[in-house]
């Protein structure tokens, strides 16, 4: 399929459309990005790719860095995670307090911001250096030795961190949080400011396409029913308080993170990366939505 020309005509048809949405400023640094950066990249389980914009720009992937922290946090504790946090979709926003406390400090599941940090303390657990063996985990997967976290946003987002220290003090009280809390926003903090191009993030996903095994290394990166967990629950949870509505316009697992960047896997077929900083009131990137939903439409890829 000629992904290139499709793209090329989704973005045409998307020029009328008025970009609604705001970039995200609650994270000083982040509203110093120019809004109408607009970059897509696919590449497929044969290693075929496509590309459309400022796709080879690196920007903050935010949320979508929870995926990959869980998947290192699940290698490491198998079927035992599921006993700090669970897989049912919130229905709230990203950063909420609100069920936390009536389940006692075990959060809905490991996409929203609680059970994200969760996912942290684990690491922070189980690992002699834990930023440093996640940036090496994510810089393998994503093939870019060079790739890092921005010492400059993850500050933005530690000096306005109340609500994370809101999350986590609660869950600290509630026995959910086995570390100092401190060092356990600060690997959270970071793993949110790693920046990628969208050519790094549909490549570093590409296993979750492939059953767990990269398809170009043929490096075996989770089972195949790790992999399948983690689709699940991207499916379910990936876009917080609208992930029906993805699934609904979409139909494909994926995640979104504040930095205006969505990855969506369809699995045994490709991994689409999309970044348009503008967000909706849900904090999901406006037109990213809307581009992955003409995307699916067209190609006719949905998963159902
Ligand atoms: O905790 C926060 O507020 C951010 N670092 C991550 C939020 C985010 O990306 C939510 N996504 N859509």
């Amino acid at each position: 399929m000629n992904y290139k020309r499709i793209f090329t005509k989704i973005s045409h048809e998307l020029e009328d459309l008025e970009d609604i949405g705001n970039v995200a400023s609650y994270i000083p640094e982040l509203g110093n990005i120019n809004p109408n950066k607009f970059g897509v990249h696919l590449t497929t389980v044969k290693n075929s790719n496509f590309n459309f914009g400022d796709s080879n720009e690196k920007f903050s992937i935010q949320s979508i860095s929870k995926v990959l922290s869980l998947i290192l946090a699940f290698k490491l504790e198998d079927e035992n995670l599921w006993n700090r946090v669970g897989v049912e979709p919130s229905g709230n926003p990203f950063n909420t307090l609100v069920l936390l406390e009536h389940n006692n400090g075990i959060p809905r599941n490991p996409l929203i911001n609680a059970g994200a940090l969760v996912i942290c303390d684990i690491l922070v657990s189980r690992l002699q250096d834990p930023k440093k063996e996640l940036l090496e985990f994510v810089r393998n997967i994503s093939g870019n030795p060079n790739l890092n976290y921005c010492p400059r946003i993850a500050e933005s987002e530690k000096m306005m961190g109340y609500r994370n220290s809101a999350l986590i003090n609660l869950m600290k009280d509630l026995g959910n949080i086995k570390n100092h809390i401190n060092t356990v926003l600060d690997v959270y903090f970071n793993l949110c400011s790693i920046e990628i191009t969208c050519k790094e993030l549909s490549r570093a996903f590409l296993f979750l396409a492939n059953y767990g095994t990269d398809p170009i290394t043929n490096q075996k990166i989770l089972s195949t029913s790790k992999s399948k967990r983690i689709n699940a629950i991207m499916q379910l949870c990936g876009f917080y308080d609208e992930a029906g509505e993805f699934s609904f316009k979409v139909g494909l697992p994926g995640k979104s993170g504040v930095g205006g960047g969505i990855v969506a896997i369809h699995p045994g077929k490709y991994c689409i990366a999309v970044w348009s900083p503008k967000l909706n009131s849900k904090g999901n990137s406006y037109k990213g939505m809307k581009f992955l939903e003409l995307f699916t439409t067209k190609t006719k890829s949905s998963i159902f």
